[in-house]
């Protein structure tokens, strides 16, 4: 018997990203001080389908704020993409008594929220990815940790690019958004950034370095964002084919960037936007994605969110360009 006035539901779904724990811990504790009962969903969409619930307590979110990862699994789902995959999920939903959910992830899992609010589903989005491509939001959970991580390995090959009078080309992520690679190439100080959004030619590319190298440089920082359009092993091989001055040496950070323990801004914004999200769905508000704007996290209707894309803004990649010299 439950005797609590709403049951609440969370999932994460996507690309996991540091600071999902901080907002899952959010949700409950929020929930519970506001009488609700709290499921936790396991696998994202995938749990929803197959009934993979458990309730959640105070006591079952304690230690995980410092933790990276999801400690409810993420997944990406195929089926639930699909009408009879959303059909069993709000099934399960209704078994279950499940009076709203609160979804943390990235561009897919929102639209997977929205899927649901669109067949009465009281839902309310956070967005959690380290690509910060999520319109409606100065920034998603996770991004800060990323950037962090990504300027402790840079500053680690800045060390060793020095020492042997070596150019590093380094591989970030961000799918379709140069966001990490731009922010990367400010704090890092790259003497060139490669991003989706601005298209320049190995050419290019490798007289900036050789550039570099004649202005005295000791070394040289290539930011390459993996969905640039350049194959980073293939414009390794290109420049040292080309004499640039400095001979290339490649590396992709890879999943590196998804893990660890999330920064005190992660843990800040995901612990605001959880609290925010629960706050929402207790007031009978669906449909919608916290935000964060100015100076406090606000909802934005999702399908404003789903209907945008947020690309980089480029006076930061001007101003990476500027701060080479
Ligand atoms: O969306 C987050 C992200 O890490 C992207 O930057 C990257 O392209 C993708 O996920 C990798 O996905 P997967 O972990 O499924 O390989």
């Amino acid at each position: 018997m439950n005797d609590k006035s709403f049951t609440l539901g969370v999932l994460t779904s996507g690309g996991d990203a540091p600071g999902m724990n901080a907002c899952i811990r959010a949700v409950v504790r929020t929930g519970i001080a506001n009488n609700c009962r709290v499921i936790g969903v396991s696998n994202g969409f995938d749990g929803l389908i197959n009934g993979e619930f458990r309730d959640l307590g105070p006591r079952d979110v304690g230690g995980i704020l410092q933790r990276g990862g999801t400690i409810l699994q993420t997944r990406r789902s195929d089926l639930f993409r699909e009408a009879r995959g959303q059909r069993e999920a709000i099934r399960r939903m209704n078994e279950a008594g499940m009076d709203g959910l609160v979804v943390i992830g990235g561009d897919g899992s929102l639209n997977g929220a929205f899927a649901l609010h669109n067949q009465g589903i009281k839902v309310i989005g956070v967005p959690g990815s380290i690509d910060n491509d999520i319109w409606g939001t100065n920034i998603s959970i996770g991004v800060d940790t990323a950037m962090n991580t990504i300027m402790e390995a840079v500053d680690k090959l800045r060390d060793t690019a020095s020492s042997h009078g070596r150019a590093f080309l380094i591989e970030t992520m961000g799918r379709g958004s140069g966001y990490l690679a731009a922010m990367a190439g400010i704090v890092c100080g790259a003497e060139i950034i490669l991003i989706p959004e601005v298209q320049i030619t190995v050419e290019e590319v490798a007289d900036a370095i050789e550039d570099a190298y004649k202005r005295g440089k000791t070394h040289a920082i290539i930011i390459n964002a993996e969905g640039s359009g350049h194959k980073t092993a293939e414009l390794a091989q290109a420049l040292d084919d080309m004499d640039v001055g400095f001979k290339t040496r490649v590396t992709i950070l890879g999943h590196i960037q998804r893990g660890g323990s999330p920064t005190a801004y992660d843990r800040l914004l995901a612990s605001q936007m959880g609290v925010k999200a629960v706050e929402g769905l207790l007031a009978g508000t669906s449909g919608m994605m916290t935000g964060l704007k100015g100076r406090g996290v606000d909802y934005v209707a999702l399908e404003e969110v789903l209907s945008h894309k947020r690309t980089v803004n480029l006076d930061y990649y001007n101003m990476a360009r500027t701060l080479a010299r």
